[in-house]
């Protein structure tokens, strides 16, 4: 199937959100689409899902016009699309989760579950997708969710298939296995669209890359000949570095401290074991680790918002263990999480609202009894600014900014702050080359102001490169500390202790 968009255009009030926009997508070929955090990716490929409705422009699917008046009619054509945020229901089945909506009937026009789950089998193995039918969605790790959206599109029949930001979430061993499911849907003879921030990868998957600024086509190329910096160029319009300048930390007083701490998950399996840890002002400590070991139950400790089973977390010389979250917050801790939707932000707040989301009783924002909004207003647009956080106004809902804009947005009020300890879990999730630097120049500010900062990443490269110290989880515990003064921690000794097959000198 051979698809061509054809000068496509879409505003949302003043925002032109993709402007004239041309694009081929063939069969058998993967497109790589890249673009700033804004740049109008989800927006195009929303049209050609059938989810928006151009206001200018057309499709033409194999040479012949198509008008989608919705998904429905997008997937009937052949388009699948996997959004960047999942849209699976947790507690059903993934086979019940892919026949949704399009359920095969028996005789009496019930739902036939055997049929389904024949047919899921079918394409489970046709494409080596390996999901297991017959699980919840919920028990399910993020990369098997994943598949499950690839294989609800492909039970549709989609021929071409529209991938918004899939190794966002994913483990380095889960976006491996993911390419090989892309390979095979390559030879099946698919057409696939791939929106990624990670430049090494759409060098690595694509056949042709297409570059979106600002809503334009701006810029294609043969991944063969092209480099990250070309890319990195080419969607910001200037030169990008990959490295974040910084002196040697000057580690002050002990910031954060963790003694011991157990934490148990519903099984009364211990999700954290005997884990000790310190951060000092003026320094970054990195937590290093393959997802799933554990650095999810650490954050949720030393931000209250699951409580330990034993063991004592001191905040700047005061125990916390039992804190509320907002306790440890108005003692100036900042948290950004891993999972912006669950713990950062309110899709229908304005941005205004989002920037003070957690704050908003700060004596700044007061005026007499009630809060001063127009200074909320002002703060938010300045914030804004300061993280380039692209939107028409402070009053639009959060939710309708684009993905990497949610999280500059989340970053800013977390940054912008007075703060004593900052804790960043995945803190660039889903931005752009060019805000990345950004983010990691202010996360060394904060170090430099004499914050302690604890970044916990599951992308390596951003470990290595910011912080002066490394802990490296396994299986709920530390189980390595390296020391990275002048970055001469070894990279390949901190990938084995992540392995689990190293214990260093913390262990
Ligand atoms: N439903 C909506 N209402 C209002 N504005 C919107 C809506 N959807 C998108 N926009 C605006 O359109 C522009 C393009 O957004 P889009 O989501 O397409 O960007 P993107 O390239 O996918 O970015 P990211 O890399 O951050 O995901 C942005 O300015 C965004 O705020
Ligand atoms: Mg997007």
């Amino acid at each position: 199937m051979d698809v061509e968009l054809r000068g496509l255009t879409k505003r949302f009030g003043p925002v032109v959100a993709n402007d004239n926009v041309n694009l081929h997508i063939r069969a058998g070929e993967v497109l790589g689409l890249l673009g700033e955090n804004g740049a109008g990716k989800s927006t195009m490929m929303n049209m050609l899902s059938g989810l928006y409705t151009p206001d200018e422009g057309e499709i033409l699917i194999d040479g012949k016009p198509v008008k989608f008046e919705g998904p429905g009619d997008g997937i009937a054509a052949g388009i699948g699309m996997v959004h960047q945020h999942f849209m699976l229901v947790p507690v059903m089945t993934v086979a019940e989760n892919v026949v949704l909506g399009v359920e095969p009937t028996g005789k009496f026009g019930y739902l036939d579950i055997k049929k389904a789950r024949r047919q899921v089998e079918e394409i489970n193995e046709k494409y080596r997708l390996h999901v297991p039918p017959d699980e919840l969605i919920e028990e399910l790790p993020v990369g098997i969710q994943q598949r499950v959206e690839i294989l609800k599109v492909l039970f549709r029949s989609a021929d071409v298939l529209i991938l918004d930001e899939p190794t966002a979430v994913l483990t380095p061993q889960e976006v491996r296995e993911f390419f090989g499911i892309v390979d095979t849907l390559k030879k099946a003879g698919k057409a696939i669209v791939f929106i990624t921030h990670k430049l090494h990868e759409v060098l690595e998957i694509s056949d042709r890359i297409s570059v979106l600024r600002q809503g334009r086509i701006t810029g294609e190329g043969d991944p063969k000949t092209l480099t990250e910096s070309d890319l990195a160029e080419m969607m910001v319009g200037r030169p990008v570095s990959f490295t974040t300048a910084k002196g040697d930390a000057k580690p002050g007083r002990t910031m954060l401290e963790l003694h011991d701490v157990t934490m148990l998950d519903e099984n009364d399996d211990k999700v954290l074991d005997r884990v000790s840890m310190t951060v000092r002002s003026g320094e970054v400590v990195g937590v290093a680790g393959v997802q799933g070991n554990g650095q999810t139950e650490l954050v949720e400790a030393i931000t209250g918002l699951e409580r330990v089973a034993s063991g004592k977390i001191d905040f700047d010389g005061t125990d916390i263990t039992y804190a509320r979250v907002r306790e440890r917050h108005k003692m100036g801790m900042a948290h950004i999480p891993e999972d912006r939707h669950k713990s950062g932000m309110v899709d229908s707040f304005s941005v205004a609202e989002n920037m003070v989301l957690n704050n908003y009783y700060a004596p700044e924002y007061s005026k007499g009894w009630a809060i001063d909004w127009p200074k909320v207003h002002e703060t938010a647009a300045k914030y804004c600014v300061e993280f380039d956080v692209r939107t028409p106004s402070v009053f639009l809902p959060g939710g309708a900014l684009s993905g990497g804009n949610q999280q500059k947005m989340v970053v800013a009020r977390e940054l912008e702050r007075q703060t004593k300890l900052v804790i960043a879990s995945q803190p660039t999730r889903g931005v752009d080359v060019g805000s990345i630097e950004y983010i990691h120049e202010r996360l060394i500010a904060s170090r430099d102001e004499g914050d302690g900062v604890l970044i916990v990443s599951s992308e390596l490269d951003e470990i290595m490169g910011l912080s002066d110290r490394i802990y490296v989880m396994y299986d709920g515990r530390i189980v390595a500390e390296f020391d990275n003064t002048g970055g001469k921690a070894d990279r390949n000794a901190v990938g084995l202790a992540m392995a689990g097959s190293f214990e260093g000198e913390a262990a």
